[in-house]
C-alpha cells in the first residue's frame, strides 16, 4: 500500500521520521493480503533466504536457515530503559533512556540503505477487543513481515481500526546490515556482534537492532506483548503473562479455562494442545505462549491470546508428542533452522522414530544419522496459524476473552518439586510464582541445563522491577469482588537417580489436569502439606501407566530436608529485590519455614 493510505497522524509522522533516519531505498505499507505474503515469499526465495518446500508434502510452506550466530533470544543484549535504574530491578539490564537513544540513533542512521522499509500495522488480540492493543512494526526484513502476518492480526483492517488518532506502540526493527550499491545481500542479514533489543516503557516503544530471529525481531511477541505490556498492565490493573490458555471439558460437558506459565521450551505448546489419555476429557487451545487478562464485570479474569500464530519449538514435536501441532503445521507454515529432506520436506530430532538416512542440516550441510551433529538447531521453530490447530477453541478469537478458573506455574525440576501442588490461597500462589525455578533451555543463548529462578516464567520478559511485579500480583488479589482463579504448581520433569523422567508427561498430564479441574470446586481429595495441598493417595489415577508405585509416591510426596534447603535458596533469591520485595511474600516464606520445622 502507498504511504498516503495512512490517515493516523502520529503514525504518518513516525514513519517519515524513521525513513529519514534509516534511509531505505523504498517504503511499503503492509496490507496483510495473501498476494503481499506470496510476493515477499517469492522475493525471499530469489534472494536465497527461503527454500520453497515441496508443494505436495508441505503446501504453501517455506524453510529458512538463519545465520548460525542468530538462533535464539539474546537476554544479555536485552535492555529496559528507565530514568531510575532501580525501576528495572535486579533481573533486567538497565540503560539510561537518553544515552541509549543516542547509541541507537547512531546505529539506525542509514541502516536500511539498499533495503525496503516495511510498515506493519498489527493488533495484539482479537480486533475490537477491549483487551487488545495495537502496534506498528517498522522493519527491513521481509522474513519478519511474513512471520508477523501469521503471528498477529496484521494489515489494512488494523490501520482502519486505528483511525486518524488511535494509539499504537511503535516497534522499530532493523537487521542492521545496510547494502552499498551493487553489494550482494546475505541470505540472512544481521549484525550478530552488535544486537540491541531495547524497551522504553515510559514512552511505550521498542527499538531492536542486529537480529532477525524470533522474539528479537517479531516485536509483537516478547517485546510488546510481555515486556511493554507488563508495564502497561501494572499501570492499568491487568496482567500480561507468559502463559498458554486452554479449555478443558469434563465428561459431563462442564468447561473451564486454565492458564499456565512455564519458562521457554518447558512445555506450554505441548500442554496447550494436549490429547487427554483420561477417557471423556477434552482439551481445546486458545493460545500457547502469552495471555493478557483483564477483570470482567463479574469479577473474573478474562484472558485473550494476543497472538494469532504459534512460534513453536520444532525438535521433539511429533505425532506421538504433539499431534495437534503436527497437524497445525501441515501447510502455510514457515520453518526456521530445521533440516530438509531430499524430497523437499522438513525434519527435526524425534519427528519420526527413525531419522531419514540423508538430510540437509540447519547449517546447510550434508547430514547422516551418524554424523554426530543435530540435524535441526535445538531452538529451531515453526510458525503456523492458530486457526490451523485442529483443536482450536471456538472462543479463541472472541473479543470478550475466556474466564480463567485456574492458573498453573511450573518448570523443569529434576528433583525436590512434586508433580502437582495447590496453593493455600492467592497470596501463597503468588509466592509459588515468585520462587519458580527451572533448568535453562536452548530458547535463549547461554548454557543449557543450569537451574535458575524464573519467577512466573517472566525472568526474561518482565518490563519493570520484578519486586514491583510481585506486588502487582498481590494487588490483583486484593481487588474488591474479584473471583480469583485457584493457583497450582506442576512439575512434569522430575527424574530418578538414573536421569530418566519419573512421569510420562504429554497426554498423561491430563490426569493432573483432571485433579486441578476438580479442585477448583473442591471435588477431588487433597492432603495438606507444608508446601500446599497435594493429591491424596489415589486422587490421581495411575492405572495403565508404566509408573511404579514407588515412583508415584516420590512424585507426590515432599522431602522436608530438601525443602529446608530450598527455603535457604529462596532467601538468597528474595534478597536481591531488597525493599522492593513485598512484605507479604516474606511472610509466606516465614510461614513455609515454620510449617517445615513442624513437619
Ligand atoms: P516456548 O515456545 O519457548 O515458550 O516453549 P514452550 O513452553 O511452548 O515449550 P514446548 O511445549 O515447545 O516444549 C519444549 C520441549 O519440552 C518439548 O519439545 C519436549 O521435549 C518437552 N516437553 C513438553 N512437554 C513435556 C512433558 O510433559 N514431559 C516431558 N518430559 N517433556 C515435555
Ligand atoms: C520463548 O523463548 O519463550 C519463545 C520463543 O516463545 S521467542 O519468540 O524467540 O522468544
Ligand atoms: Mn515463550
Amino acid at each position: 500500500m502507498q504511504l498516503d493510505t495512512i490517515t493516523n497522524t502520529k503514525l504518518r509522522d513516525w514513519v517519515a521520521e524513521i525513513a529519514a533516519l534509516c534511509t531505505p531505498d523504498a517504503v511499503e505499507v503492509c496490507d496483510g493480503s495473501q498476494e503481499e505474503y506470496d510476493r515477499l515469499s517469492d522475493l525471499m526465495v530469489q534472494k536465497g533466504t527461503y527454500i520453497k518446500l515441496n508443494e505436495e508434502k508441505r503446501p504453501g510452506s517455506y524453510l529458512c536457515l538463519s545465520d548460525p550466530a542468530d538462533v535464539a533470544r539474546v537476554e544479555d543484549r536485552t535492555f529496559i530503559c528507565t530514568k531510575d535504574e532501580i525501576d528495572v530491578g535486579p533481573t533486567n539490564n538497565w540503560r539510561d533512556p537518553d544515552e541509549m537513544k543516542a547509541t541507537l540513533k547512531e546505529l539506525f542512521t542509514g541502516c536500511m540503505k539498499g533495503r525496503t522499509m516495511y510498515v506493519i500495522p498489527f493488533c495484539m488480540g482479537p480486533l475490537g477487543s477491549p483487551i487488545s492493543y495495537t502496534g506498528v512494526e517498522i522493519t527491513d526484513s521481509p522474513y519478519v513481515v511474513c512471520n508477523m502476518r501469521i503471528m498477529t492480526r496484521m494489515g489494512k483492517a488494523v490501520l482502519d481500526q486505528l483511525g486518524p488518532d488511535g494509539e499504537f506502540v511503535p516497534c522499530l526493527h532493523s537487521v542492521g546490515s545496510p547494502l552499498e550499491p551493487g553489494q550482494q545481500d546475505m541470505p540472512w542479514p544481521c549484525d550478530a556482534d552488535n544486537k540491541y533489543i531495547v524497551h522504553f516503557p515510559a514512552e511505550r516503544s521498542i527499538w531492536s537492532y542486529g537480529s532477525g530471529y524470533g522474539g528479537n525481531a517479531l516485536l509483537g511477541k516478547k517485546c510488546f506483548a510481555l515486556r511493554i505490556a507488563s508495564s502497561m498492565a501494572r499501570e492499568e490493573g491487568w496482567l500480561a503473562e507468559h502463559m498458554l490458555i486452554m479449555g478443558l471439558t469434563s465428561p459431563e460437558g462442564e468447561k473451564k479455562y486454565i492458564a499456565a506459565a512455564f519458562p521457554s521450551a518447558c512445555g506450554k505448546t505441548n500442554l496447550a494442545m494436549l490429547i487427554p489419555t483420561v477417557p471423556g476429557w477434552k482439551v481445546e487451545c486458545v493460545g500457547d505462549d502469552i495471555a493478557w487478562m483483564k477483570f470482567g464485570e463479574d469479577g473474573q479474569l478474562y484472558a485473550i491470546n494476543p497472538e494469532a500464530g504459534f512460534f513453536g519449538v520444532a525438535p521433539g514435536t511429533s505425532m506421538h508428542s504433539n499431534q495437534n501441532a503436527m497437524l497445525a503445521l501441515e501447510k502455510n507454515s514457515i520453518f526456521t533452522n530445521v533440516a530438509k529432506t531430499p524430497d523437499g520436506d522438513v525434519w527435526w530430532q524425534e519427528m519420526t522414530d527413525d531419522a531419514p538416512p540423508r538430510l540437509t542440516s540447519w547449517l546447510g550441510e550434508e547430514w547422516t544419522p551418524d554424523c554426530g551433529k543435530p540435524a535441526a538447531h535445538p531452538n529451531a521453530r515453526f510458525t503456523a496459524p492458530v486457526s490451523q490447530c485442529p483443536i482450536v477453541d471456538p472462543a479463541w478469537n472472541d473479543p470478550k476473552g475466556v474466564p480463567i478458573a485456574a492458573i498453573l506455574f511450573g518448570g523443569r525440576r529434576s528433583s525436590v518439586v512434586p508433580l502437582v501442588n495447590e496453593a493455600f490461597n492467592w497470596r501463597h500462589g503468588v509466592f509459588l510464582g515468585s520462587v519458580m525455578a527451572s533448568e535453562k533451555t536452548a530458547a535463549a543463548a547461554g548454557k543449557v541445563g543450569a537451574l535458575r529462578r524464573d519467577p512466573f516464567a517472566m525472568l526474561p520478559f518482565c518490563g519493570y522491577n520484578m519486586g514491583d511485579y510481585f506486588a502487582h500480583w498481590l494487588k490483583i488479589g486484593e481487588r474488591e469482588g474479584a473471583q480469583l482463579p485457584k493457583i497450582f504448581y506442576v512439575n512434569w520433569f522430575r527424574k530418578n537417580d538414573a536421569g530418566t523422567f519419573l512421569w510420562p508427561g504429554y497426554g498423561e498430564n491430563s490426569r493432573v489436569l483432571k485433579w486441578v479441574f476438580e479442585r477448583t470446586t473442591n471435588q477431588s481429595e487433597a492432603v495438606e502439606t507444608p508446601i500446599g495441598f497435594l493429591p491424596a493417595s489415589g486422587a490421581i489415577n495411575s492405572d495403565g501407566l508404566s509408573v511404579s508405585a514407588d515412583a508415584m509416591e516420590e512424585l507426590l510426596s515432599i522431602d522436608t530436608g530438601e525443602w529446608k534447603a530450598e527455603v535457604e535458596d529462596i532467601k538468597e533469591h528474595f534478597k536481591q529485590f531488597g525493599d522492593r520485595l513485598p512484605q507479604g511474600l516474606m511472610e509466606e516464606l516465614q510461614l513455609l519455614e515454620e510449617r517445615l520445622s513442624k513437619a
